[in-house]
């Protein structure tokens, strides 16, 4: 099938951006996937996975990271790779999405910076009128990143914001990573398992993570 962009920064939630990729491939789809330089700081800290000091090593970590099922659907492309083919507004991918996305990646995009890949894919998107999901975490919010937010809405892009809910009757940590990456996939149109739909007051929560979210 086709092609996501996925734009991993230095923002807390790289649990989200794993399960996202899983995602997206599980759903039949490539992944073009770009971690910003704080980003390869994150990804050490957060989940072990050791991407150098601006991502040249992520490549390399790929297949240990997420399997070599999923690695072998994701291109690796470094953030200073702004003539890669992801950043032109040629490339017909089916969308970008920046997942975690910090607060200075999110208002570097509302201001058009275009200051490495991440940032200029997400420009494209915005000039191209395409598909443009951004996940951000940060709390609380300041008015600056409430005014970016809402300058990239009225743009066109989604502020989905990793603020999972607990109603679905969450277990674990996957649960309510879960529930974040699943309304991302929705919002992308990409068929997915990995969390459970409302059914309703009256019905008992339904066993979330019934479908692992993978494994490497
Ligand atoms: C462990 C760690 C966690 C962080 N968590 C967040 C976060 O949740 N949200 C955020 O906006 N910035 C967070 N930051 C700060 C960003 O990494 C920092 O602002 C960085 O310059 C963002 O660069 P980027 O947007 O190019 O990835 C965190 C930094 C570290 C080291």
């Amino acid at each position: 099938m086709g092609r996501f962009f996925v734009g991993i920064t230095g923002a807390s939630g790289h649990a989200y951006a794993e399960a996202l990729v899983r995602g997206l491939v599980t759903g039949g789809h490539g992944v073009d996937l770009c971690l910003t330089r704080a980003g390869a700081l994150v990804i050490r800290h957060e989940l072990g996975v050791e991407a150098g000091e601006r991502g040249e090593l992520l490549a390399d970590s790929l297949e240990g990271w997420l399997g070599a099922e999923i690695a072998a659907e994701v291109k690796v492309f470094l953030p200073e790779e702004v003539g890669a083919p992801p950043s032109s507004g040629t490339a017909m991918g089916e969308g970008a999405i920046l997942a975690p996305c910090s607060m200075g990646t999110l208002g570097r995009v509302a201001a058009g910076f275009s200051s490495n890949l991440v940032e200029r894919v997400a420009d494209v998107s915005l000039k191209e009128k395409r598909r443009l999901v951004l996940v951000p975490r940060e709390t609380p919010l300041s008015q600056i990143h409430l005014e970016n937010m809402a300058r990239l809405a009225s743009m066109g892009a989604t502020i989905l914001p990793a603020m999972p809910g607990f109603y679905h009757g969450p277990k674990s940590i996957d649960d309510l990573v879960g529930h974040v990456v699943g309304k991302v996939l929705d919002c992308v149109g990409v068929d997915h398992r990995v969390s459970t739909r409302w059914s309703g007051l009256d019905e008992p929560p339904e066993e979330p993570g019934t479908e692992p979210l993978g494994e490497g």
